[in-house]
């Protein structure tokens, strides 16, 4: 059944899989008055995705709620956007608390995902309002309950399963003996079943539901199939020794995947695939609420980063494109040799002329190499399939597309560079500056550099 519906995804490569949402003229235009790098975010095509999202949960028997994943980019304006469509926000950290609550978040639209499940952090949590927090650990349980106590609150918790199903993904987060979660039933303390049924003993505690989190970028959904099985099994057992035992949310992660050099997926495609295993856990468990978290899907669309050749060089067959960018705007090129699509656009200012006589210029060469501005080995663009680089000269415009996703969040200071800005296309189609570029300055009073 999987294998059949993944074949009806194949066939699909194309650049314009990517919408671009700025003309070549604006792009001159902006590149010209920011500089470059240069990012762009388009508002619509964040609303679009959230939409796209939650149809695709239609056959869903229960509510279904989309919780955006801060960590994918915590742009205060993206963060905004969303709140005008009510999403519930899924962070895992004081300071993604702090950004949500700046913003006027209503705590309600909240659930909160600590990796350490600190005392102080659950006590920080509980006195912001925050009631559905996911515990993923013994002592985690334990902090929480004695933050309730303290702060005299009934959180409604849930409990992160690893479900330790095989995840065939670019970035996995569910495998035997991981960091994430707890197993269903493995250590003689850190034990989901035995989490629950310590929450049904407390006089202090609710228990809202599972949850777990697969990985990301995500295209083969029989993972998902299997976690819910085991999920099942769980609650079976839980049901005979717990008589009031019920569910009230399932937030089954994240894990959409996003075209970056081959076809993926639809979310709808991927949610035929076990949507039919929910509604059984419904039908035979009691409805819930089915929590859809996304960080890459809904942000890494929206977004393209401009960058510029500033210089190339040629042997051996081979052409070296250099560019004002590097990895340290684009972590995971690096680090997950993700494949951008790039597309090659013409630079409209007459000043690149004074390269017409270059002899390199519209040269045949057949191996292009998209490099960074870092002196470091790592700093290569892989070059994606949809893209043709052929014909790329200093002065032209790199455009980098679906970077909306673990990009911005992870700029680095890196040699030295700065932070570029961030534009918004916004709803009525003006560029709004959303994020001030950084300074040489700035950089330097940040590390200290005034400090006596
Ligand atoms: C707990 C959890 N939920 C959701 C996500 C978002 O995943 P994605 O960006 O693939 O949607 C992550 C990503 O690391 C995560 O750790």
């Amino acid at each position: 059944m999987v294998e059949n519906v993944l074949q009806v995804f194949q066939n699909k490569v194309t650049l314009h899989n990517t919408k671009r949402f700025v003309s070549d003229k604006e792009i001159n235009n902006l590149a010209e008055r920011y500089g470059t790098p240069l990012y762009l975010i388009d508002e619509k095509t964040l609303h679009n995705k959230l939409l796209e999202l939650h149809n695709a949960y239609k056959g869903f028997q229960g509510d279904v709620k989309i919780a955006y994943s801060v960590k994918a980019n915590f742009n205060p304006s993206i963060l905004k956007t969303f709140m005008k469509d009510g999403i519930t926000f899924d962070l895992t950290s004081l300071g993604e608390l702090y950004f949500i609550k700046q913003l006027k978040g209503n705590p309600e639209n909240i659930v909160y995902t600590s990796v350490t499940e600190e005392l102080e952090e659950y006590i920080e949590v509980l006195k912001n309002g925050i009631k559905r927090i996911v515990v993923s650990s013994y002592y985690g349980f334990i902090n929480l309950s004695k933050a309730a106590n303290i702060i005299n609150i009934r959180p409604k918790i849930m409990v992160r399963i690893n479900p330790e199903v095989g995840v065939k993904a670019e970035v996995r987060a569910s495998y035997r003996n991981g960091k994430f979660g707890v197993p269903l039933n493995g250590g003689k303390i850190d034990s989901a079943y035995l989490i629950v049924k310590s929450i049904y003993n407390s006089s202090l505690l609710d228990f809202e539901g599972f949850h777990f989190h697969l990985g990301s970028q995500i295209t083969n959904f029989a993972c998902y199939v299997n976690a819910l099985e085991r999920l099942n099994s769980l609650i079976n057992k839980l049901k005979k020794e717990i008589n009031n035992f019920s569910i009230n949310t399932l937030d089954i992660g994240g894990g959409t995947p996003v075209f970056y050099n081959d076809p993926v997926p639809t979310p709808a495609e991927m949610a035929s695939i076990y949507i039919g295993k929910l509604n059984n856990l419904a039908s035979c468990h009691g409805n819930f609420t089915l929590m859809i978290e996304s960080g890459r899907f809904l942000v890494a669309e929206s977004s393209i980063m401009v960058s510029k050749v500033v210089n190339t060089k040629e042997y051996n067959d081979h052409k070296i494109v250099i560019l004002d960018t590097g990895y340290h705007l684009l972590l995971d090129a690096a680090l997950l040799k993700q494949e951008y699509p790039q597309e090659v656009i013409l630079c409209h200012n007459d000043i690149y002329e004074m390269n017409s006589n270059d002899k390199r210029k519209h040269s045949t060469v057949k191996n292009i190499h998209l490099v960074g501005r870092l002196c470091d080995t790592l700093d290569v663009f892989p070059i994606s399939k949809v893209s043709d680089m052929s014909d790329t000269n200093v002065g032209n415009y790199i455009l980098f597309y679906n970077i909306g996703a673990y990009s911005l969040v992870f700029n680095m200071p890196f040699h030295c560079q700065t932070k570029p800005p961030v534009l918004m296309k916004t709803i009525d189609d003006n560029f709004k500056l959303i994020r001030k570029g950084t300074s040489h300055e700035e950089l330097f009073i940040e590390e200290g550099g005034l400090l006596s």
